[in-house]
């Protein structure tokens, strides 16, 4: 009798097929979101599944499905995960980083620039037909190139970020990181460490891609805002949480920074409603890595963990990104 699995929500039918050679799998063809007893229902009986960040899986829904063995998140973030409770139980986790870098990286930067030269705006007054005649002033905001990029998060898609702002922009570049990077990372991305005060004060253009955690919560919130310039753009692209919505759009609407940018959502797929109501935001449903050569590749990369985690397949034992790789150890 084969392994069962469950793929928690919709994914590309061919690569979730790869899964059936191995397992009995349920997935979830109408894509519904389940609520966590409705998760754990589905659960139950499997030792392995293949979730996304709207599945949370905490030590109640460990503890509910004792068979459990191993979560493989189609995401690089895993903050709907809770990784210590796993490992203690012995559960392997894993992600989906690498194949998504570059493409990330190319959205933090279209939603910067989108945010900065008013591109979602104007198109909105062009659309309402308000566009009868040109002005010198018109939708006038503010250059990217040889403008000082601040990237909060240096990880993979922080630094693929500084790399475009850098070498295809001439920005100068700076970060703050909990810990400094090498120096030949530095100079690779043409980067350097600042302390979040300085990042606040002289970014031009603020991305924001530091992972969400306990730590991370509102690491931007109205004290930051209040350092940042009056002309300054702020782009998220990390996970809602990590800004503070609510002072953002106060900023905003109160021109205390010029834009923003903004990908994730703290309690997405709600947005706050104030930020519906700013015209100086950009707004998009989560999608920084959808291409769909990235998204298959997630998919694609979640399928090989599953199948490896469990046994299986010519890398047996041995998943290619496992998040706590301790548990495979013992
Ligand atoms: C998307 O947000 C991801 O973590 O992959």
């Amino acid at each position: 009798m084969p392994d069962r699995v469950l793929v928690a929500r919709a994914a590309f039918p061919d690569i979730v097929d790869r899964l059936r050679a191995h397992f009995e799998v349920e997935d979830n063809p109408g894509d519904t979101v389940w609520t966590p007893a409705q998760l754990i229902e589905r659960l139950q009986g499997k030792r392995g599944a293949v979730t996304t960040g709207s599945e949370r899986i905490d030590a109640a829904v460990l503890a509910a499905c004792p068979e459990l063995e191993a979560v493989c998140n189609m995401a690089v973030g895993y903050n709907n995960i809770d990784v210590e409770a796993c490992t203690a139980r012995g559960v392997i986790v894993t992600n989906t980083p690498d194949v998504l870098t570059e493409t990330t990286a190319d959205f933090g930067f279209a939603l910067m620039m989108a945010a900065s030269r008013r591109i979602a705006e104007s198109e909105h007054y062009l659309r309402r037909g308000e566009w009868t005649q040109w002005r010198y002033d018109m939708f006038t905001g503010t250059d990217v190139h040889g403008a000082t990029l601040g990237i909060l998060g240096m990880g993979r898609i922080g630094q693929a970020i500084a790399r475009r702002g850098a070498l295809g922009f001439g920005m100068r570049v700076i970060y703050h990181n909990r810990s400094k990077l090498g120096s030949d990372v530095e100079a690779a991305c043409r980067a350097s460490w600042v302390d979040k005060h300085t990042l606040l004060r002289e970014a031009d253009h603020l991305v924001i891609v530091v992972p969400y955690s306990a730590a991370s919560h509102h690491a931007v919130g109205a004290a930051e805002l209040a350092l940042m310039k009056p002309t300054a753009t702020l782009t998220n692209i990390a996970r809602g949480g990590v800004v503070d919505d609510a002072a953002l759009a106060r900023a905003l609407r109160e021109r205390r920074i010029a834009a923003a940018g903004l990908d994730v959502f703290e309690g997405e797929p709600r947005v706050h409603p104030d930020l519906l109501t700013v015209p100086n935001v950009v707004l998009t449903p989560h999608i920084a890595s959808a291409s769909v050569t990235t998204r298959r590749a997630m998919a694609s990369l979640a399928v090989d963990n599953l199948i490896a985690a469990l046994g299986q397949g010519p890398s047996a034992g041995k998943p290619p990104t496992p998040v706590n790789p301790e548990v495979l150890r013992t």
